[in-house]
């Protein structure tokens, strides 16, 4: 088995989905988060999303949750996957620890959305083995892994990264390391572009996302998508396009940027577009 210890750094909805991904394959996970009580509640989501899939002939949630063990800190393992917040200072910081935590051999794979891999390989002292890996949101059903091959990542590591995402069931698709990759370069303006369309009083937040999921067949409208996200998650993603790439059209919609001031981040905070509460 390819990489059988993967430290997830980040217990975040997505690093949750990335460990309970990895366990499910058979491999031990180590899962760290900085914020007290975020890997509790990682397994409590862990542990809801397993049964959901166990009544549908999934494994066995008490097995795939024994192979999980909590860390203190950043630990020993073959493969790092990234997930914490997306902020470039906080993730070339986590890089440079992990470089000299993790042994020589490991590869530093980094879930995110848009920051540059190659800001991050350039933190450690083997940027041929730092690469993204970008899951998406659920992880455990999503079938895309996003590979994003920073200018250093070396054939090696690319091939190793495929070659695991297909043993974990998914399906790779390779990216070039340009702000936002593809996926978030595609998908934030059309995000963008429905909260506009609300700002302006086109239509409402129901009737925009009907209109996207209807006729476009798309399974959630945009700012569902967003709620699920996390819009601090998105305004992030924007920022980190729209100043790579230098072009305005990518900068937040003042009306997202007003919801997240407020604390109202999607989902995970209990209302965005939608309440949740
Ligand atoms: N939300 C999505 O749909 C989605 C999809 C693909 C990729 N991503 C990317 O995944 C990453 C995480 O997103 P999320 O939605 O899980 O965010 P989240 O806000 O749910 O979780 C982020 C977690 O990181 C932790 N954290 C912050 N700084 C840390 C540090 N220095 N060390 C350890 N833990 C730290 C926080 O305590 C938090 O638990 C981001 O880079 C994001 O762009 C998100």
């Amino acid at each position: 088995m390819r990489f059988p210890t993967v430290l997830v750094a980040g217990a975040g909805q997505m690093g949750a989905g990335i460990a309970q991904t990895f366990a499910t394959s058979g491999r031990r996970v180590l899962l760290f988060d900085a914020a007290p009580g975020a890997t509790g509640r990682a397994f409590e989501t862990m542990r809801r999303s397993l049964e959901k899939l166990a009544a549908k002939g999934g494994a066995d949630p008490d097995e795939v949750l024994a192979r999980v063990e909590p860390a203190d800190d950043l630990a020993p393992a073959d493969l790092l996957v990234e997930a914490v917040v997306e902020d470039e200072t906080v993730k070339v910081e986590l890089f440079g620890r992990a470089d000299a935590i993790l042994p020589p051999g490991a590869v530093l794979a980094s879930n995110t959305s848009s920051i540059p891999i190659g800001a991050l390989a350039a933190a450690t002292r083997r940027p041929a083995q730092v690469i993204g890996m970008h899951f998406f949101n659920p992880v455990p059903v999503m079938a895309l892994v996003e590979v994003v091959r920073g200018p250093e990542t070396s054939d090696a590591t690319a091939d190793a990264v495929v070659a695991l995402a297909e043993e974990l069931g998914k399906t790779p698709a390779l990216a070039n390391d340009v702000p936002g990759f593809v996926s978030n370069r595609i998908l934030m303006p059309l995000i963008n572009e429905a909260v506009w369309a609300l700002h302006d009083g086109v239509a409402d937040a129901e009737a925009i996302d009907t209109i996207a999921k209807l006729g476009f067949n798309h399974p959630l409208g945009p700012l569902a998508l967003a709620d699920l996200i996390g819009l601090d998650t998105c305004v992030a993603i924007m920022d980190v396009i729209r100043t790579g790439l230098g072009e305005e059209r990518f900068a937040p919609c003042p009306l997202l940027l007003e919801h997240v001031a407020a604390g109202r981040l999607g989902r995970k905070s209990g209302a965005g577009f939608y309440n949740y509460r």
